[in-house]
């Protein structure tokens, strides 16, 4: 089956989908984006996303291209158009099209563009083989609470992660404390069995699977703190382990090649991401 494109108000078959070459998200990564997990159909954290992504278009000082109702509905068409029971929606919206110079042009539309496609989900709690985390600088610029397009950063050291064979780099501030992951939010488990991850600041991005891990652990008697921890904390806690819309929650079961835990995903972590993919099968709604 072939894949269909939304873009800038129309429904297009994904080898046809293009922007054009002075789209500013093109030329000066002008844009922001958002990535929702769909499951049995329905758009997981659908409000969440939609909150982050008018914040995000707010610190540009941009508006929503469309109100929501009819944004709701381009959504659900591009999901059904491409056949997408389990998967994920990607929503990109740029400052739109102009000739190339720096400041915001006058009277041009936001673009819009949403791409959809199929990744099935785990079966359960117990099917995560645990990931390896790789460490490296955080050289970000000092706003990833917006979540810009501009990735060229987290891009490297994801490459730099496989480059050493790993799931995910941990990205650290220099003063040795992990910020989050290339496309993750970081965790640690403490040896209270508290669990613990970086709090809110323009220095990480505020992770939609992060803020309902929260509000499922405190509702499932987990104690969570917010607070940095730095990397050699991390590399002597029980657990430590990572969260997103594209890899739910997942073990980490070593980084820099030092195991752990005793190298297997641990029990806190484990019951997380049951209740994760349980709520996700569930309602899937955070508000
Ligand atoms: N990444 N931190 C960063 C830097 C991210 O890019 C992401 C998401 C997260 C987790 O956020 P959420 O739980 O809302 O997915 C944290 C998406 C999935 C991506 O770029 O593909």
């Amino acid at each position: 089956m072939s894949r269909i494109a939304y873009v800038n108000g129309t429904y297009v078959p994904h080898s046809e989908a293009v922007i054009h070459v002075e789209d500013r998200g093109y030329q000066f990564s002008d844009g922001v984006y958002e990535v929702a997990a769909v499951c049995r159909s329905r758009i997981i954290d659908e409000h969440g996303h939609l909150l982050r992504l008018k914040r995000s278009l707010n610190q540009l000082r941009m508006t929503m291209p469309m109100a929501d109702g009819p944004f709701a509905m381009v959504s659900r068409e591009t999901l059904r158009r491409n056949r997408v029971n389990d998967g994920i929606l990607y929503i990109q919206v740029s400052r739109g099209v102009s000739r190339r110079d720096h400041p915001f042009p006058d009277g041009v539309e936001p673009a819009l563009v949403m791409t959809a496609r199929a990744v099935p989900w785990p079966q359960d709690a117990h099917s995560d083989p645990g990931a390896q985390v790789v460490s490296v600088d955080d050289i970000r610029w000092l706003r990833r609470d917006i979540k810009s397009v501009s990735l060229l950063p987290n891009v490297l050291a994801k490459q730099e992660a496989r480059e050493q064979g790993a799931y995910e780099a941990w990205l650290i501030d220099s003063d040795g404390f992990v910020t989050e992951g290339s496309s993750t939010n970081a965790w640690i488990v403490d040896a209270e069995g508290r669990i613990v991850t970086r709090e809110l600041s323009h220095n990480i991005l505020g992770g939609i699977t992060r803020a309902t891990v929260i509000e499922l652990a405190r509702d499932n008697g987990i104690e969570v703190v917010e607070r940095k921890f730095a990397l050699e904390e991390a590399l002597a806690s029980p657990e430590a382990f990572l969260t997103s819309t594209t890899s739910f929650v997942r073990g980490i079961v070593g980084i820099d090649g030092r195991e752990i835990g005793n190298g297997t995903t641990g029990p806190v972590t484990c019951r997380l991401r049951g209740l994760y993919l349980e709520y996700c099968r569930g309602a899937g709604s955070n508000a």
